[in-house]
Order: C-alpha cells, then structure tokens, then sequence
C-alpha cells in the first residue's frame, strides 16, 4: 500500500489568481490529495436552481494540472441560506425545542425530507459532472456527522419519522407497551400518533423509549449518507468516504461504515486533550502540546476496523486550532510525530487541516501550513519533511493486532441513557481499558460487537457491552485465547430491561451480578491484590475461579477456562496490572512503558513514539521529544 499526504482546500476562499501557485506549492512541499467543495453550497448554486460550476471546474482542472489528486465533498453540511425559505421547518430543533438556526453550519435535520430531496439533487449535480474527472480520485460525503452535537432533533420532521420507525419495528401497540414497559407509571399507549419524542419530559424518560430514539436517530444518519453514496456509485468508480470526528458516539459508525469504501477522522490531539478528555491536570499539563499518547491512536484502530481495513486522516491539526477552550501549539516535531504515528496505524493519507489560515470567518484562529500572508506556518516544513520519508519508506499494510477490543455504539446509548453513575461512560470505560493494553506495549485491533470471527486474536476484551449479540456469543469460541468481559457485561436485554437469567450470563461461566453500585470521585473500594475498583463495583455471586478479591472477599476477578469477568472497574494502574496478569497466562509478551512513550509493529517494522517534551532512552536507543524511532522487526 502507499501511503500519501494532502490538505483541505477552499479555491473559494482565495483569488483564483492565486490558485495555480498554491497548488504548485502544494505539489512542491510533496503533498498527493487535495480535498475540495465540502462546503460551497453557496457558491456552487447562489439562488434556487442557478447554477455554478464553472468555477469548481477551473479548480479542480487547476489542481489537477499540478498533478494533484482532488477528494471532492459534497456540500451538504452548510445548506445556504435561501435553503430555510424553501423548508423553514428543515432546522434540527435542541432537547429544549429550540431550532438550530442557520449561521454556522450543520443547520438541518436527517429526518426532514425535503432537504434530503435537496442534498440528493445536488449530490447528483456534481457526480454527473465530476464523475469521469480524471482529476477526482476519491469522494467525501458531507462533514462530520455528529459534530456539534447535530444527531439527535426534536424537530416535528423527526416525530413523524419515528412514529414511522416504530410502527416498522413493533408492528403492534401491545409489543411496543410490553417492549418498553410501559405499565410503569401509566405510560401505555393506544397508537404510534400518541408517541413523542423523549424530551422536556417532567423528569427521567423510559429508558427504553430513549434507546429507541437513539437508534432511530442513528439510523437516519445512515439512510442520509447511503443515500448519498448511491448516487455518487451511479457515476464515479473512485472510493467513498466520511471524514468522522473524535469521541463521537451519537450514531453508529459500523453501519455508515458499511456503505463506504474508506473510513477517514479528523485529529486535532491538542484539541481533544483540552476538551474531550476525562484526565487530571498533571497528565494534561504534561501533554499540553503534544496531545494525549492514547486518544489518536485510539481512533485510528477504531477507524481501520470501520474502514474494514481501509482509513485516512482526513484532517490534522497542524497548529493551534480554535475551538478548544485554550489552543496552545504543537511542540516542534509533533505535526511529523502525529502523521508517522497514523500511518504506522495503517492509514493510508494524511491530509491536514487547512492549506491557509483564513483571515475571516469563525476559522481565523485556526492555523493552516500557510499563514493568512501565505508565508509557511511551522508545519508545513514538517509535512514536506514526512514527503520526503514516505519516498524512502517501503510500502507497508496492517498486520492484525495482538488483542481485539469489541467497540459498541449501542453500549455507548445505554449507558448515556441510564448511567447510574456519573463517572460510568462507555467510551472513557473503553480508553482506559485501551490505554492499559498500550501501556503493555501491544498491538490494538478494534472491533465491532458483531464479529463473526475471533481466530485471529488471543486476548478479546468487551467491558461494558451493554447486550451480547448471539453473533458474538457464536464467535466466543473462535478466539484463541481468552475472553474478558467486563462491568456491565450483557446487562440489558435490547428492550432495555434486567434479562433472565441475571447479568452477564455468559458461556461456562457459573456467575450473577446480585447487586451493583457506584462510587463518587474518590470512593473506591480495595482489591486484595492491591489497587481498587473505583466509579462501578459489582456483588457477584459464583462458583468460578477468582484470582481477584475485594477486601471484603467479594470477588472481583472471576474465570473459567478461558471466559473472564471483571466485576468493577478498576483505576488504571490496577487495570494495567490486571491484564497484564492476563496476558501472562496467554503467553502474551508485554513491556511496561513510560507514560510519553507508544509503539505500534506494522509491516515488519516497530515504531516507537516519544510523545514526552525530553528525550527518553530505551532500550539502549535514544529517542527526542517529538521523535520517530522505527525499526526493523524479526
Ligand atoms: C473540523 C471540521 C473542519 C474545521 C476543523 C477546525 O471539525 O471538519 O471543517 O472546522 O474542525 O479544527
């Protein structure tokens, strides 16, 4: 596989006098791609109907001329202004029941039909005309999905289309009142019409109402880019893609997954560090400006399992970003670090956000490799300088990794829906239990909660998982070593109910969850190896093995044969020790790494990363802050 770099570009930010010379600048500092168009609405067509090509033409034959190989996107999250006249009810509305008006971006609905006819009409313009380009090598349907919190609406588009949902699923009132158990304080229903949507209820909604929103909402994210998709199939033969964002959870990226031909994300490492990150304060000052060591590489194996193999970085953050709620820079080094990084992940491009600081607009704090006089920003040098690497590198894919880990979006709902504690996330449940296996130095393959196939692991890791799909329970003997369950495990039926029998029910494994609690900052109850569980604990009752106590001798680690579960959750350290635990009765090798430093093995080599601001020896090399060690691997 080769692997590539590129930029965002907006040709209708700039002059079209300078377009040639950024594109020839573009090809001079070695970059491939060039990703266009994503939000021009307004430009392309500036009233109903009106429209304008030509100039997108002259842009994209421009680049092109300069060897350059266009991404182009579809301009549907930023529908302009003269849309709202046409659908003034196509806002999304907030849990508040206030719309989301237009101003910024991302202004529309998924259920709102209308501006769905509207994004097919112009997704279909642009694949007529640009479906043959020689110069348009991949595609980009809208931006971001989920971004700004865009999936759920309470609009009355989304009413009607999920009475419609539910009245496709239930088929009846009686299984929808006995699915959602709806005897609970008189909440039955005589008709789909009677149902809402589950907001500005006077306190707690049914759990299981909101799960099904979520799945309604999710599933509307889908049909909107299929939709999308298939229109763009009909004309052009190059691949797909979604530029997805970090810490999203909202809708279910496996399925918008499975209609396109390449997953990519957009990496902003400092951004994240600042505002999506649960960490404490000494870890977020030590990674200031180089971003969290684990939070990248996370998403990238979660986007190599969605991409079924296939992933970009669709934007890197190349300098201060302006989002966050402060925006230091990257450490000098960091831009290369964080593009070697992807690419020993198995991407393959990495495109950075922007090509030039835009002097206006919301973006004007956002750096880009240009500043707004066009002089190179830092991390344009540092991009030239991974151009440069990448021509003497070998071409390389993405061997399997040591240990699979089942990432479920379903899970990350239900536990939003009924946390229970307000420490227990899905996703930060999942990062720690990532970063403990980072930590041991292994290699990470992200997975979906209905893999059909474990045999190409030895350690298959699923806390948190809200429901074990008969898939996965069928898959558990295909693993080649073991299975760790973990807090939560299989603790709801898809109803959102207590199943039968208790949690985790799980093969061969003699053991119910008799009662659970969960822990404010700074609770936490001890284990009897040392270390604690701490935000979740969990009684259980069982016959199996326990190689983990409590204290108070209630069993924290259970097994039999190679089935585990993890009756609690552990602080970080003691969940590294845990797994490590694990790993050695698997014959699984592990390291013990510094904090700053990860490694990656990819295609016969290792790649070691110093994520720390010192330079740090190990084993007997030394590695500079910001720096790449690769090596050859036997
Ligand atoms: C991304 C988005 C870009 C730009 C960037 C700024 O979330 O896709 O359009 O806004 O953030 O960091």
């Amino acid at each position: 596989m080769t692997r590539s770099l590129g930029v965002c570009y907006y040709p209708e930010h700039w002059p079209e006098e300078i377009w040639s010379q950024d594109a020839a600048r573009m090809a001079e500092a070695g970059l491939t791609w060039v990703r266009i168009g994503e939000f021009a609405w307004s430009r392309l067509e500036p009233t109903p109907g009106q429209l304008e090509f030509d100039w997108l033409d002259r842009a994209i034959a421009v680049l092109g001329a300069a060897g350059l190989k266009v991404v182009l996107g579809t301009p549907t999250a930023t529908p302009p202004r003269w849309m709202l006249d046409r659908h003034p009810d196509m806002l999304a509305v907030d849990a508040q029941g206030h719309p989301r008006k237009f101003g910024s971006r991302r202004h529309y609905c998924f259920s709102h039909t209308g501006y769905l006819g509207e994004c097919q009409r112009i997704v279909t313009l642009l694949a007529e005309r640009y479906g043959s380009s020689p110069h348009v090598a991949a595609w980009q349907t809208d931006n971001e999905y989920g971004c700004h919190d865009t999936i759920h609406s309470y609009s009355d588009a989304a009413r009607s289309a999920f009475r419609d949902w539910l009245a496709q699923k239930y088929q009846s009132m009686d299984a929808l009142n006995r699915a959602w158990g709806n005897v609970f304080w008189s909440m039955e229903y005589a008709s789909f019409d009677q149902i809402d949507l589950p907001n500005l209820t006077v306190t707690e909604p049914n759990p299981a109402h909101v799960m099904d929103f979520r799945r309604f909402s999710s599933d509307q994210v889908v049909a909107f880019n299929r939709a999308q998709a298939r229109i763009i199939r009909r004309y052009s033969s190059a691949p797909i893609t979604h530029n997805y964002m970090g810490r999203i959870t909202e809708f279910d990226h496996w399925a918008v997954g499975a209609d396109l031909d390449i997953a990519s994300w957009d990496s902003y490492p400092l951004g994240f560090l600042s505002d999506r990150l649960e960490a404490s304060a000494t870890h977020k000052a030590a990674f200031l400006r180089q971003g969290d060591p684990d939070f990248q590489a996370f998403h990238h194996d979660l986007y190599r399992g969605v991409g079924r193999g296939r992933w970009w970085v669709m934007e890197q953050q190349p300098g201060p970003v302006n989002w966050a709620p402060y925006n230091p820079a990257p450490l000098p080094g960091m831009v290369r670090l964080w593009t070697w990084e992807a690419f020993a992940h198995g991407a393959e491009a990495v495109c950075y956000f922007r090509w030039r600081q835009a002097p206006f607009g919301q973006e004007q704090m956002h750096a880009g490799l240009l500043r707004p006089d066009s002089a190179p920003a830092p991390a344009l040098a540092e991009a030239a300088q991974v151009a440069r690497e990448l021509t003497d590198a070998p071409e390389q894919g993405c061997a399997p990794g040591d240990v699979a880990l089942v990432f479920d979006y379903e899970s990350a709902w239900a536990w939003t829906t009924q946390p229970q504690g307000a420490d227990f996330d899905y996703f930060r449940l999942c990062f720690a239990w990532y970063r403990a296996l980072r930590r041991l130095g292994l290699n990470i393959d992200i997975i979906p909660p209905d893999a059909e196939d474990l045999s190409p692991w030895r350690l298959v890791l699923a806390p948190g998982l809200f429901t074990l799909s008969d898939r996965l329970r069928a898959a558990l003997p295909s693993c080649r070593g073991a299975v760790v369950f973990g807090p939560r495990a299989n603790a709801r039926t898809r109803d959102f109910a207590i199943p039968d029998p208790l949690p985790p029910d799980l093969p061969g494994l003699d053991a119910k969850v008799a009662r659970v609690q969960s822990l404010p900052p700074g609770a936490s109850e001890m284990l009897d190896t040392g270390g604690s569980f701490v935000h979740w604990v969990e009684d259980i009752e069982t016959t199996a093995e326990t190689p983990i106590r409590r204290q108070d001798g209630s069993p924290a680690l259970i097994r039999h044969d190679a089935m585990h579960y993890l009756a609690g959750w552990p602080d970080d350290a003691t969940l590294t020790e845990i797994l490590r635990g694990i790993c050695a009765d698997q014959g699984i090798a592990t390291l013990d790494l510094p904090p700053q430093l990860r490694l990656r093995d990819s295609g016969g080599r290792r790649y070691i990363f110093n994520h720390g601001d010192e330079t740090i020896v190990w084993q007997g090399r030394s590695i500079a802050p910001a720096g790449v060690d690769i090596r050859a691997i036997d």
